[in-house]
């Protein structure tokens, strides 16, 4: 694949329809350092061990992580608007069987309260206003039990203002302004594939009362690590200025016993 530019589809599409072509792209940016080493095993220890639990992965995309986690011995489904996503994630479940369920559309109503856990990774920020966004974190929330966990990754919002701080990492971010809503247009590279999505910025304060408001009463900012070891000085001199300001927050939010 060579250039993709999908902005000009966007007003017809909504943001999440930029994803139908780029399956291929997300699966070569899974196999990037920075995946693999920093941001795989920071998600994986957010959400503990998932052996026997019902996980729900929500914008599944590809099926990165729905693979993972059945590899973990999750009951996962994976769910994405973007049918082109969905397709290709099926193709590799028949090609390889993990065990994994995908759906494309929106999460089915007979699923709430079923699932122990949802992951939502590089989601929340394909949502364009507020409405929007607490309409995904409701469908997240809505998805697991009471006590349940909801792990998911927005863009950061002290994101580096010098958009070529990661490139190093595979991508580049612009902005033009921080306010709710506010585009950040991502450039991703991947081992020859390449493509611009647009994103939007949501401010701490505002991710902190949606998903409070939502019904998350807890909402954890944790910090992101590496499984490089600690010793390897060239992977923790690669790994570090990603690790002191990180483009995407990880946030472990926890469903509260009672309804709001
Ligand atoms: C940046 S991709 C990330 C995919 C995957 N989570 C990963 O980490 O590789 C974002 C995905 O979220 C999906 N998406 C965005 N909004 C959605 C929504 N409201 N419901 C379901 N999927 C959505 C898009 O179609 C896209 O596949």
């Amino acid at each position: 694949m060579g250039g993709t530019s999908v902005d000009g589809n966007l007003a017809a599409a909504g943001l999440a329809g930029q994803f139908d072509d780029l399956a291929e792209l997300y699966e070569e940016f899974s196999r990037q350092p920075f995946r693999q080493e920093l941001e795989f095993p920071s998600v994986l220890a957010a959400l503990g061990d998932v052996s026997g639990l019902r996980v729900l992965d929500f914008g599944c995309g590809s099926g990165v992580y729905t693979r993972k986690l059945a590899g973990l011995g999750a009951a996962v489904t994976g769910v994405d608007e973007s049918r082109g996503m969905v397709a290709y994630a099926q193709r590799r479940e028949q090609d390889d069987p993990v065990g994994a369920r995908y759906l494309a559309g929106p999460v089915p109503a007979e699923l709430a309260g079923t699932m122990d856990v949802v992951l939502g990774v590089y989601v929340l920020p394909y949502t364009t206003t507020i409405a929007e966004l607490t309409g995904l974190c409701r469908t997240a929330a809505d998805a697991l039990r009471p006590g349940g966990v909801f792990v998911t990754l927005p863009i950061h919002p002290r994101f580096h203002r010098d958009g070529d701080y990661y490139a190093p990492y595979g991508f580049r971010l612009r902005e033009s302004e921080r306010n709710d809503g506010s585009p950040v247009v991502l450039d991703l590279r991947a081992l020859g594939h390449e493509a611009t999505v647009t994103a939007r910025y949501w401010t701490e304060d505002t991710l902190n009362a949606v998903l409070g408001e939502v019904g998350f009463e807890t909402v954890d900012w944790l910090p992101h690590r590496t499984s490089a070891a600690e010793t390897d000085v060239s992977a923790m001199a690669y790994f570090r200025p990603y690790l002191s300001v990180p483009h995407a927050a990880l946030l472990r939010c926890v469903k509260g016993k009672a309804r709001l």
